[in-house]
């Protein structure tokens, strides 16, 4: 898959994208990740990339100008192109999924109060937040999506990995344990040492029930809400529900 970020600060994209996970696909030929500073298509004489509201009002307007240019040259037809707003729609797994298995695409990366909206009308396929708060620009929502999407790629991950992860079940994971077997005075749950792959699998599946009734309660909701729970998991919502009050 190819990435292409549009961004007045390229650096804080190819830092990010040069560790961990997402330097391996990189290397692997698994993801493209480019990052395109959109000042280098402005045609105004100093370079400019943004100019003051019509109407009036705080702040400053990116220009349509050097982002339908940059959008242009990188053939945004062929590719889905996102736009990192706190305006979007908040980005969840179901997202990254869809994308994961969707078009090249082309990330916009917007700044002060944000993008003309001639641009998101004409140019922009999907508005995207990571959440419900402000953030000074769009960098940090599209390493996000960058990071989300990559790894569900195939490939750059051990395919297990994704099997039990949070949210793809309405369940938050069940907690982890590595050596050492006591740590300080801390010991690991005893069930997990037993061998008996059948209670392992009750215990973890308890865990995660207690652990998303107690951080996320609306996940419950959710899966209740859409049937994504079985018989045994409803019942076992139940008893932990009533152990917790
Ligand atoms: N830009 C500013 N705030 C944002 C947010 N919450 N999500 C995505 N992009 C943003």
């Amino acid at each position: 898959m190819n990435i292409e970020v549009l961004t007045l600060f390229p650096e804080i994209i190819d830092n990010y994208s040069n560790t961990s996970i997402i330097k391996r696909a990189k290397e692997n030929g698994i993801v493209n990740i480019q990052a395109v500073n959109f000042r280098d298509f402005s045609d105004s004489k100093h370079h400019s990339v943004d100019d003051a509201p019509f109407g009036g009002g705080a702040g400053m307007v990116l220009s349509p100008q050097p982002i339908a240019s940059a959008l242009k040259k990188l053939n945004y037809n062929q590719k889905k192109v996102v736009y990192l707003t706190p305006k979007g729609k908040t980005f969840n797994q179901k997202m990254a999924n869809e994308l994961s298995v969707g078009k090249d695409l082309i990330l916009i990366c917007g700044h002060y109060e944000g993008l003309d909206q001639r641009i998101i009308d004409n140019y922009v396929d999907l508005e995207i937040s990571i959440g419900d708060y402000v953030l000074s620009g769009g960098e940090i929502g599209a390493l996000v999506i960058i990071d989300a999407v990559t790894r569900l790629l195939p490939g750059a991950l051990a395919e297990s990995s994704l099997d039990e992860e949070s949210f793809s079940n309405c369940l938050l994971e069940y907690p982890q344990y590595t050596r050492p077997r006591v740590f300080k005075d801390y010991e690991v749950p005893e069930i997990l040492l037993s061998g008996n792959h059948q209670k392992i699998e009750e215990y973890r599946l308890m865990e995660s029930i207690r652990l998303t009734l107690q951080n996320r309660p609306d996940l419950i909701q959710k899966g209740i809400r859409n049937k994504v729970f079985d018989e045994r998991i409803l019942k076992l919502i139940k008893e932990i529900k009533n152990r917790l009050l």
